[in-house]
């Protein structure tokens, strides 16, 4: 994406080939800060204190880790075992986006046959820098058939702007490129679609607020920061056409794990009849779960995080505290939408409904769960 007219990536290879940059998302919107990523050791800090987050760019940061890992190994005693156990401790930094397990296991699995531990350094990144790509290249495609949603609401509507909530960041900070959620919109904008998007704050580390009104606005389309409990009420004045959502974890059967607050927009959308969309490459199904609420683990977070609200103070960044010094606090980072408060999903293959049998439509080669 382009920001202030230069080609933007939240991660990118550096050219000494043994380094990983990333865009600091802790610092956005206030200060744009980049980060060496060299050691396993800085991966895993990186994804568990969301320097980087979102289940796509998890994915890829991780992929990255292995190949860091893969890189060390090389002058360990004993390179398969030290190289399966970083791959190990990469896998447990978060626990909710599939991503993460998904990335690590197909970078090392395409190295398995490798028997040279400096070939297989070299194998990793190929496959790191594969994976990338390809995400970029999902994203590409969400937005273009997420794009024809926005033109049906826009005909229906004679052409008036079309509101569209989104909640956390689905953005392209989160993903490679374009984004998963936003990658609809972005595409409208291109097309001349008058789109406005109503941003969910995002409590309580204020994705929304930060990161995709920092995104949208970037790219100059109109948009709106509210607060995280808004949307039902802009939903029953008629102010909201479309919900466009990500996923960090969707079951084979259309079950959807997204930030916190997401399932509460799903109920909102349902009892006004708007559209409830979720957009998402393959890599965030999860082909072995059936039933997301009992079966998706959910990340709790430092309660300090709802505690603690952290923003700019004029030109100086401030941490403060809101509730009462000895009130404990609970921080659940995501919920499941069911599948049946979801209208479709945006995928790079097509749209479809949440339902096993298309969801299955679309991926047919994937091994899709048997319901109990
Ligand atoms: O805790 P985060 O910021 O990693 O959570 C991110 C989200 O919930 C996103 O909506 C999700 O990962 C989809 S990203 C395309």
């Amino acid at each position: 994406m382009k920001v202030d007219g230069k080609d933007l990536r939240p991660i990118w290879p550096h050219e000494d080939q043994v380094t990983v940059q990333v865009i600091d998302q802790r610092r956005l919107p206030h200060e744009f800060v980049v980060l060496d990523i060299n050691s396993v050791d800085d991966c895993i800090h990186a994804i568990e204190e969301m320097v980087v987050r979102g289940a796509p760019l998890i994915g890829v940061t991780a992929a990255y880790g292995v190949y860091l890992a893969a890189l060390t190994a090389v002058s360990q005693s004993d390179p398969d075992v030290f190289f399966k156990k970083e791959c190990r401790r990469i896998k447990a930094a978060r626990p909710t986006a599939v991503n993460l397990a998904w990335a690590v296991d197909r970078v090392a699995r395409a190295v398995e046959t490798a028997v040279d531990p400096k070939y297989r350094a070299r194998q990793a990144n190929a496959e790191a820098e594969r994976i990338a790509e390809e995400e970029a290249d999902n994203c590409r495609k969400i937005g273009e058939h997420g794009v024809t949603l926005i033109e049906t609401v826009r005909e229906k509507k004679g052409g008036a702007p079309v509101n569209i909530l989104t909640h956390c960041n689905a953005g392209w900070l989160a993903c490679i490129e374009c984004g998963t959620a936003t990658a609809p919109m972005y595409m409208a904008f291109e097309k001349g679609i008058d789109i406005h998007v109503w941003v969910d704050e995002t409590r309580p580390l204020n994705q929304g607020a930060r990161l995709t009104a920092w995104e949208l606005g970037k790219c100059g389309i109109a948009h709106t920061v509210i607060t995280d409990n808004a949307g039902g009420h802009l939903m029953q004045h008629g102010m909201v056409d479309l919900v466009i959502v990500g996923t960090d974890r969707t079951t084979g059967t259309g079950d959807v794990a997204n930030k916190i607050g997401t399932y509460l927009k799903a109920l909102a959308a349902r009892d006004n009849d708007v559209p409830f969309y979720v957009a998402l490459p393959s890599s965030t199904f999860d082909w072995d779960l059936t039933d997301g609420v009992s079966q998706i683990p959910i990340e709790k977070r430092d309660p300090d995080e709802v505690r603690i609200v952290e923003g700019r103070d004029n030109s100086v960044s401030r941490r403060v505290l809101v509730p009462p010094a000895d009130s404990p606090a609970v921080n659940y980072a995501f919920d499941v939408t069911p599948a049946r408060l979801v209208t479709g999903f945006i995928t790079e293959r097509g749209i479809c409904r949440a339902t096993t049998e298309d969801i299955r439509r679309l991926f047919p080669e994937k091994a899709t769960p048997d319901i109990a």
